[in-house]
């Protein structure tokens, strides 16, 4: 049987209607291209899921992880182990102020859970307020804490979470303009938490700039605000940095822009490029103080995989030895030129927005009412859309994730300008497709 035969009678593949795919097949991939079973050679402008920053097959992160096989490839998480040491000894180097105790994780929405759960034993408190258009994973109490609409999907959800409106202002969901609003979004948060009992809530959780909902970056002084109604009432502030880590906005973390340091960070993805899994809750250095003198009920077989943290260390040692933050800076400005330059000449785009190299198109079907040219959450034909214009761009030879109205680009970080210009040229090509539909 052949790979896709075998794969269609054996393999489930996530948020698709089995019957409905026929997946590429993809058995070798090199920098920033696939080369699929068709012999395409294809621009992977999402980084797979957002998380192959360093690309694929570098040599240094393969070594290093090879390396590690021929030393121990497990060791329970009740031992110390080198990879594991040097893997928290990276993270909490490179995360801002005192972020300095780590829990190892499988991916990123367990590191969510047990982000929350840290947070509900630090303050003896219950509640988790998230914003609506977020995500953070899909293991039942993640998919909880989403509002994205999937979280729609759990059997009833976990209890506790309540959800707030986001601080987008593109479309404001208070439909006023900033700065006049005075970020009423960030008001908004504190009144919410005030009808809710300060005193029940454990934490703010919060990606410091959406990801999947549409890279919505806050006004400014945001998370400032966030930082402030976290103290002001003794609440946790999470910042999920699983799609924003790792360099991806020109920032070490997304948090940066936001100058504050969060109570405890998440992240995976661009912790080991995904070249083998690996999720990490870190928690600032007063707080684990804290939780030194207590037992810890939190706990994975895989916690800590030292297969995994050596892929940690090579990622986090790879992207410093290449100053990658510095080379996603020198890019910023080319990235957004050419985003702007698409939305003068494709009237299907309503707007542009991205910080480093995280970026997103939004496709109108009417630049003054902002109409969305393929509905928020389309399901079945209304959805089909998405998927032909997916199509149009692979044609073309980029792989992209295409969300309803959303094209993200988030390519590995190591693109040269060269590279960028070509798969912004492919893009400018397939947005042809989009602008007929108007
Ligand atoms: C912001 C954010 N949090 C959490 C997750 C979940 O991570 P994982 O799929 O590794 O569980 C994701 C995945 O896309 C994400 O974007």
């Amino acid at each position: 049987m052949s790979t896709l035969d075998l794969d269609r009678k054996h393999v489930f593949h996530s948020w698709a209607k089995q019957n409905a795919l026929v997946p590429k097949e993809i058995n070798r991939a090199e920098g920033c291209y696939l080369y699929d079973g068709d012999g395409n050679k294809i621009f992977d402008l999402s980084a797979q899921l957002l998380c192959v920053h360093a690309g694929h097959g570098q040599k240094d992160i393969l070594d290093g992880i090879k390396a590690q096989m021929d030393k121990v490839t497990y060791v329970a998480p009740g031992f110390a182990n080198e990879a594991r040491s040097k893997c928290a000894e990276a993270i909490a180097r490179v995360t801002p102020g005192s972020l300095s105790k780590v829990l190892f994780t499988n991916g990123g929405a367990d590191a969510v859970e047990n982000a929350v759960k840290t947070a509900k034993l630090l303050t003896g408190r219950s509640k988790v307020v998230t914003r609506y258009r977020s995500y953070h994973g899909a293991t039942y109490g993640a998919m909880s804490l989403s509002g994205d609409p999937r979280h729609n999907i759990n059997q009833g959800p976990i209890p506790g979470v309540v959800h707030v409106l986001d601080p987008h202002c593109y479309r404001c969901p208070f439909k006023l303009t900033y700065p006049e609003c005075e970020t009423h979004c960030a008001d908004h948060v504190e009144e919410v938490i005030r009808y809710e009992g300060p005193e029940n809530v454990a934490a703010i959780l919060m990606e410091p700039i959406t990801g999947t909902n549409g890279i919505i970056i806050p006004p400014p002084e945001y998370g400032r605000r966030m930082r402030e109604i976290c103290d002001k009432y003794g609440i946790m502030l999470i910042v999920d940095e699983v799609m924003t880590g790792f360099c991806r906005t020109g920032k070490w973390f997304g948090v940066e822009h936001w100058e504050v340091e969060p109570d405890i960070m998440v992240m995976a993805k661009g912790l080991t490029s995904g070249y083998l899994p690996l999720g990490a809750m870190v928690v600032a250095e007063r707080h684990a103080k804290t939780l030194n003198d207590r037992v810890l009920p939190l706990g994975l077989t895989y916690s800590g995989h030292p297969m995994s943290c050596a892929a940690g260390v090579a990622t986090i040692e790879f992207y410093e030895k290449n100053n990658i933050l510095g080379h996603v800076q020198g890019l910023e400005a080319r990235f957004m030129g050419h985003l702007q330059k698409l939305k003068e000449k494709h009237p299907c785009i309503g707007d542009v927005r991205g910080l480093g190299l995280f970026g997103v198109i939004e496709m109108v079907s009417d630049r003054e009412t902002r109409k969305e040219l393929i509905p928020w959450n389309a399901q079945g034909d209304e959805g089909k859309r998405s998927k032909e214009l997916a199509g149009e761009l692979y044609k073309n030879g980029v792989f992209t994730f295409v969300r309803w109205n959303w094209i993200f680009l988030s390519p590995p970080l190591v693109v040269t300008a060269e590279e960028l210009d070509d798969a912004f040229e492919r893009l400018d090509r397939s947005l042809d497709l989009a602008d007929s539909w108007l």
